[in-house]
């Protein structure tokens, strides 16, 4: 794989990339009152054109930001198939994953939305480049850097572990908030009950965390890519669930459960 071998340092390049707008945006979000405009925080009024006024309907906008990180894969995947063997290791199990769970986000989950807010055009655009590059960095991690053929190891059993249940707990919080609503046509709040969201505001955001450090872990250190998709991935949620948290409190006041955090179970 030639090519792969050629641009080892475009991949090393984006992997810093991603890893500099994570930290950078996320400490921007968490020392200021800036919130992007998707869902909740949207708002087409009293916003520059390229921060609210210009928008996607939330379906659109999900499956069209979304689809680049399973595309760039599986038409990576499909260039060398001459090469690719499907066979039960590590490796195979690992891309099934990460294509498992794009599949979902992108195909499955934006159809399932009920009353979702619009998206801020610009928001749609930064998400749909992250998906782009993460798509590719995650695609050239599974071909050119974890081998195929591996013997599992510890880090790849506890590693998917936990990428399985950050999975199913995220589709369980996802739909804990579809079942908030009764139709596609109702876009008001409730106070979310069950499951994680017993424990944190923003569970949703907690389990996806929790699964692409599986995911990470998995992959161990044979390249720096999911380490990076797991950093900005944090960076962008954390201070997301923190808004969530204050809005929820603000919202329902004495109703919300008190003992409730906004990330982390019990800490944060
Ligand atoms: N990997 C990443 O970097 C990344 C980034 C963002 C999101 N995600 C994932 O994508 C999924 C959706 O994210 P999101 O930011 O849209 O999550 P969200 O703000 O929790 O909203 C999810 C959906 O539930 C609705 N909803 C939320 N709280 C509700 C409540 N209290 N009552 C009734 N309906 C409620 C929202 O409607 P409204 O639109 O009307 O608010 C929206 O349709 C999550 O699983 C998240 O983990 C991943």
């Amino acid at each position: 794989m030639e090519w792969l071998e050629d641009t080892e340092a475009l991949h090393e390049l984006l992997c810093w990339g991603l890893i500099a707008f994570g930290v950078a945006s996320g400490i921007l979000l968490l020392c200021s009152d800036l919130r992007a405009p998707y869902g909740r925080w949207f708002s087409s009024q009293q916003q520059a054109w390229w921060w609210g006024s210009a928008s996607l309907p939330a379906r659109a906008a999900w499956m069209t930001q979304e689809l680049p990180a399973l595309l760039f894969p599986l038409y990576m995947a499909a260039s060398h198939s001459q090469q690719l063997q499907l066979q039960p290791d590590p490796r195979t199990c690992i891309a099934a994953a990460f294509l498992l769970h794009y599949t979902n986000r992108s195909l499955i989950y934006p159809l399932r939305l009920r009353g979702g807010k619009r998206t801020a055009l610009t928001v749609w655009a930064m998400a749909a480049l992250f998906c782009c590059c993460n798509g590719f960095l995650q695609g050239w991690c599974l071909l050119a850097h974890l081998p195929p053929g591996a013997a599992w190891a510890p880090h790849h059993v506890l590693g998917l572990g936990l990428w399985a249940a950050g999975c199913a707990a995220n589709m369980h919080c996802d739909s804990l908030l579809r079942n908030l609503r009764q139709s596609t046509g109702d876009t008001g709040y409730k106070i979310p009950r069950g499951g994680l969201f017993e424990y944190v505001s923003a569970a949703n955001y907690a389990a996806e965390s929790l699964e692409w450090v599986g995911y990470a872990i998995a992959c161990g250190t044979a390249s720096l890519a999911p380490w990076a998709f797991v950093l900005a991935t944090v960076c962008n949620l954390a201070p997301r669930a923190r808004s969530h948290h204050a809005w929820y409190k603000q919202r329902f006041g004495a109703a919300y459960p008190a003992s409730r955090r906004a990330f982390i179970p019990y800490v944060w």
